[in-house]
């Protein structure tokens, strides 16, 4: 089975209201006429209104990059799942590094979230990865298993099919040190290993699982090459028009 592409733009805590909207102009524009790759941009959600507006009717979907699993209430500061759908948004980053890292979220906050994303009819884009310190350790599988099975309890085989899992590689994330395609490869095909004995293998071939961390038109295509590899989580490359869709159009 073919699985179809998926590159989407992360732009964490990065641009302005005019810079954002500026943004999604631009790739709504070089975008016209691409079919056979699916495309997402993940604002800052104070952006997510305006940026939907702007990409409505085209084929760029939109994310957020966190939500809250309550539904609403006294949650001061938090924007709920069905809250981002409201706005137009398709997807959710969940369990991002540095909301792992920085802002301390466990696999069991993420786990409560996925539900919620589901329940609210949102598609979780899952993320797991290791540090640099767990790689020397030889820890890798252990870690992202770790991850996976803690934030994805729960997930029926339906549910399992709609979500897309990005492997980042947390001493990739920024660090313009890439992981070489092969790295990609390996962690990818064991997730999807991971995937198959906990569901079955038609689960783990239908999951999309996107590799990020220092994406780059100059890197891209080699590691989108690999058959494990089916998207890619776009951080700084994400930010100007032409640096993402040099990604986009150098698969
Ligand atoms: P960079 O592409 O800036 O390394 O960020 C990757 C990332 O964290 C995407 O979610």
């Amino acid at each position: 089975m073919t699985r179809k592409l998926f590159i989407a733009g992360n732009w964490k805590m990065n641009l302005d209201l005019a810079s954002a909207t500026a943004l999604a102009e631009g790739l709504k524009k070089a975008m016209q006429g691409i079919q056979d790759v699916d495309v997402a941009v993940c604002p800052p959600n104070v952006y997510l209104h305006a940026v939907a507006t702007v990409l409505e009717g085209s084929n760029i979907a939109v994310g957020a990059q966190n939500a809250y699993f309550e539904k609403e209430g006294a949650f001061t500061g938090e924007t709920g799942m069905r809250m981002l759908k409201d706005v137009g948004c398709r997807y959710v980053i969940l369990g991002h590094s540095e909301r792992r890292h920085i802002l301390h979220e466990s696999s069991e906050l993420i786990n409560l979230k996925v539900h919620a994303a589901l329940e609210a009819g949102l598609i979780p884009i899952l993320c797991v990865g290791e540090l640099l310190a767990e790689r020397e350790a030889g820890t890798t599988d252990l870690v992202n298993r770790r991850q996976f099975e803690g934030s994805l309890s729960g997930v029926s085989a339906d549910e399992m099919k709609k979500i897309v899992i990005a492997y980042e590689p947390v001493w990739a994330i920024g660090t313009g040190k890439v992981a070489t395609p092969e790295q990609a490869e390996e962690v990818h095909a064991a997730l999807r290993a991971l995937i198959a004995e906990r569901y079955n293998a038609e689960v783990a071939e239908t999951v999309r699982i996107q590799y990020g961390g220092s994406v780059k038109a100059e890197n891209s295509r080699d590691i989108l090459s690999k058959p494990n590899v089916d998207g890619a989580l776009v951080g700084g490359a994400s930010l100007k028009v032409d640096s993402f869709m040099g990604i986009i159009n150098g698969r």
